[in-house]
């Protein structure tokens, strides 16, 4: 499964390009299949989530192929509407495909995505959704067969703000008539993306990045010319690249953020003691010494601290002055980095979901293992900024959504292989 063989302790220097967003491209990916027709999506990150979404699109019978950061995609030939295999065996997060399919197809199989590393992930809100506009749904076994043979548009008010569901919900409804508005709706940037993208396929969706989304469905799409789209760049890389700094005292400048994403992460590391600049296209951050502890940081959804950077965040907190709170609201296990963190050295401690970290003076290298996506990308940190070697295995995890993470932080001076 891979292993980072880190020499900790260097000084970090230089610009990071960041990539195409990875929480972006995945439901625009799936949502190509909405209607047959070609697609090239552009700044789309070369990670292991991405060759999975183009797999299940051949899957499905369409064609699909990655350069140079370009994804050329057909879906003319969408031959089934079974997804259960994709979910169970290729990509959790390929229940997303079920709301483009069931628009397409007016009828999708899945399984339950079930539990994965950061807590299980229910879908009840995607069905709850689907079912107030109309769907069928019914459980055969482990399978979930929804129809969509009467459908009617409908208010929704989403009891929490799903970024899965929103999406899903946003997707199947452009295939509904009349006017569907989903309140409470997820706010984040990536579900702002896949509106620009709908919109440029031709579909009417207006007030993603608010809390109200409303989709008047249209039957009849007729644009048939190949849509060119381009991915917004990946907030959460752009953030770990920032807690990087932070924990390596290190001078990094981070090309192609979009700092108006990035507003809470950027006013944390600067109370937490960090200079950060922005000019145009890129955001500066040094750190000279020890950061300070920061005030309880609670992950919640957009425009809240992120979920996806709390590891992250945890692991830069572990060298510094004083302790630091973070509580996790979003999922109910995403601590797994934790007992890694301690073994070189942090100290923290969890009482349910709110991590106590109290800052110490060093962290030493150790064998670590990762566990999910963003608690890998933690390990990095905390091993960049160790004294000694660690080895970080199970870096699959890492590869599935950092485009080139090794290579980037090679060229910024860290001591890094891939093995
Ligand atoms: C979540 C994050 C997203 C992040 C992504 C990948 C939030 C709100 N969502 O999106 O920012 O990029 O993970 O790490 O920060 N839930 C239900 N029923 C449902 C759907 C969700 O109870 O039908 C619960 C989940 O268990 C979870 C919370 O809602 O506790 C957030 O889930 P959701 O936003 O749907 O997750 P993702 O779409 O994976």
């Amino acid at each position: 499964m891979g292993s980072f063989i880190i020499n900790g302790g260097n000084k970090l220097e230089g610009i990071v390009e960041i990539s195409g967003s990875k929480n972006s491209a995945l439901p625009i990916l799936a949502s190509t299949i909405l209607h047959g027709r070609e697609y090239i999506i552009k700044n789309v990150p070369d990670i292991d989530d991405v060759r999975r979404m183009l797999e299940i699109l051949i899957l499905l019978g369409c064609s699909a192929s990655y350069e140079n950061g370009c994804c050329y995609i057909n879906t003319k030939n969408l031959n089934t509407y079974d997804i259960s295999d994709a979910l169970s065996k290729k990509l959790r997060s390929s229940i997303i495909f079920l709301g483009p399919m069931l628009a397409r197809n007016k009828m999708a199989k899945i399984t339950y995505p079930g539990g994965c590393d950061i807590g299980s992930r229910p879908i009840d809100l995607h069905l709850y959704g689907l079912k107030k506009l109309g769907v069928d749904v019914v459980e055969e076994g482990e399978f979930v067969l929804c129809t969509a043979d009467n459908t009617h548009n409908s208010d929704i008010r989403l009891g929490y703000p799903s970024v899965g569901a929103t999406e899903n919900i946003m997707l199947f409804a452009l295939s509904v008539e009349g006017t569907t508005k989903i309140f409470n709706a997820a706010k984040e940037p990536e579900i702002l993306d896949l509106q620009k993208f709908l919109v440029k396929c031709g579909y009417k969706v207006h007030g993603a990045g608010t809390d109200t989304i409303t989709i008047s469905g249209d039957k009849d799409i007729s644009h048939d010319e190949t849509v060119e789209y381009s991915i917004i760049s990946d907030r959460i890389e752009a953030g770990t690249f920032m807690a990087l700094a932070a924990a390596t005292n290190s001078k990094i400048c981070i090309k192609n953020a979009d700092k108006d994403h990035l507003s809470n992460i950027i006013k944390l590391y600067k109370d937490a003691g960090c200079l950060i600049d922005d000019v145009e296209d890129y955001i500066y951050i040094i750190n000279n010494d020890r950061i300070k502890a920061v005030n309880k940081v609670v992950s919640r959804p957009y425009p809240g601290f992120p979920t996806d950077m709390q590891a992250q965040l945890m692991a830069s907190l572990c060298i510094s002055d004083g302790i630091s709170f973070i509580e996790e609201t979003v999922f109910e296990n995403r601590y797994k980095h934790v007992n890694e963190l301690n073994k070189m050295g942090a100290n923290i401690v969890v009482q349910d979901n709110l991590a106590i970290i109290n800052g110490v003076n060093k962290l030493h290298g150790d064998t670590v293992n990762v566990r999910d996506l963003r608690g890998g990308a933690a390990l990095v940190i905390a091993a960049l900024s160790a004294e000694g070697k660690t080895v970080v295995d199970n870096i699959h995890h890492v590869n599935r959504g950092y485009e080139k993470f090794a290579f980037k932080l090679q060229e910024l001076g860290a001591d890094i292989i891939e093995n």
